[in-house]
């Protein structure tokens, strides 16, 4: 059983998805939990809420992530609350758009860079002084980056830049005790998954996994929750799949 009992945690994205899912998770194991969303305010105070009522600890915070001073702002918020010390960073936010090389508009690709790429990494910087010896970063890469899923290539970009920032930052970080993964979901049943949508999405979905069914925010969850956790204090500079056995 994970054990999070008196860790601070900022999940990015939490008003849904898996991020929402991500967020219970880490306060089921006792973490109090910074619910971050952008226009989700309600979904968020729901998700404190339900934290609440379970006899946790979670405030909601907001900030666009889009914007260029979204993750210094964000940062702002969470060190008010937390304080010096802050054990685990959960960077799930994120966009994705369906568009062929040709159809992806500059402002498309501008967008998914600032939400996927740009935001993940000044929040990192913004909170470094206060993630200290054992603290956990979890970015979200994804299936996408490793393989060619859909046609995604500028959000596929994105995760593949994922995966090289959690190199350089474990590398970076690893000094200070700072341990920096990723997991790499395949197809989940989210707002964002245009493939979980249709019934072709979802027979080709389950055709190119090893497991047969669609993947819910909490089959992806409990990883996150054991990567934020001292179990998993010997990994880092990792990129985790939680696919059901995609594209194998
Ligand atoms: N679903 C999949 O199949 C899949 C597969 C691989 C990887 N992933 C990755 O997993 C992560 C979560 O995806 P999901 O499927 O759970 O997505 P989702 O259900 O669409 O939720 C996206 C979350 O990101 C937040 N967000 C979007 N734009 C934002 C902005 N400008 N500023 C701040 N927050 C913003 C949303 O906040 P508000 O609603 O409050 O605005 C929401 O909480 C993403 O990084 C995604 O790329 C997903």
């Amino acid at each position: 059983m994970t054990n999070l009992s008196g860790k601070t945690a900022l999940v990015t994205g939490a008003s849904r998805g898996i991020g929402r899912a991500s967020a219970l998770a880490l306060a089921t194991a006792g973490a109090q939990v910074l619910v971050h969303y952008s226009r989700g305010a309600s979904e968020a105070e729901a998700v404190v809420a339900e934290i609440r009522k379970a006899g946790g600890r979670a405030d909601a915070v907001g900030a666009d992530l889009a914007a260029p001073d979204g993750a210094h702002k964000l940062a702002k918020q969470v060190r008010k609350i937390v304080g010096d010390r802050l054990d685990i960073l959960v960077a799930n936010a994120g966009v994705s758009k369906a568009a062929t090389i040709e159809d992806t508009s500059v402002e498309d690709f501008d967008h998914l860079f600032a939400v996927n790429v740009r935001a993940p990494f000044f929040l990192v910087q913004q909170l470094l002084p206060i993630l200290g010896k054992g603290s956990s970063i979890v970015l979200l890469s994804s299936l996408g980056a490793h393989a060619s899923v859909g046609t995604l290539p500028a959000y596929a970009a994105t995760k593949g830049a994922i995966d090289t920032l959690v190199k350089h930052f474990a590398s970076a970080l690893g000094e200070r005790g700072v341990r920096v993964n990723a997991v790499a979901p395949g197809v989940v049943e989210t707002d964002m998954s245009s493939f979980a949508k249709t019934d072709s999405g979802r027979n080709s979905t389950v055709a190119m996994q090893a497991l047969k069914r669609i993947a819910q925010p909490e089959d992806i969850a409990p990883v996150v929750a054991f990567l934020a956790s001292d179990q998993a204090r010997w990994i880092t500079g990792d990129t985790v799949r939680v696919d059901g056995g995609s594209k194998l």
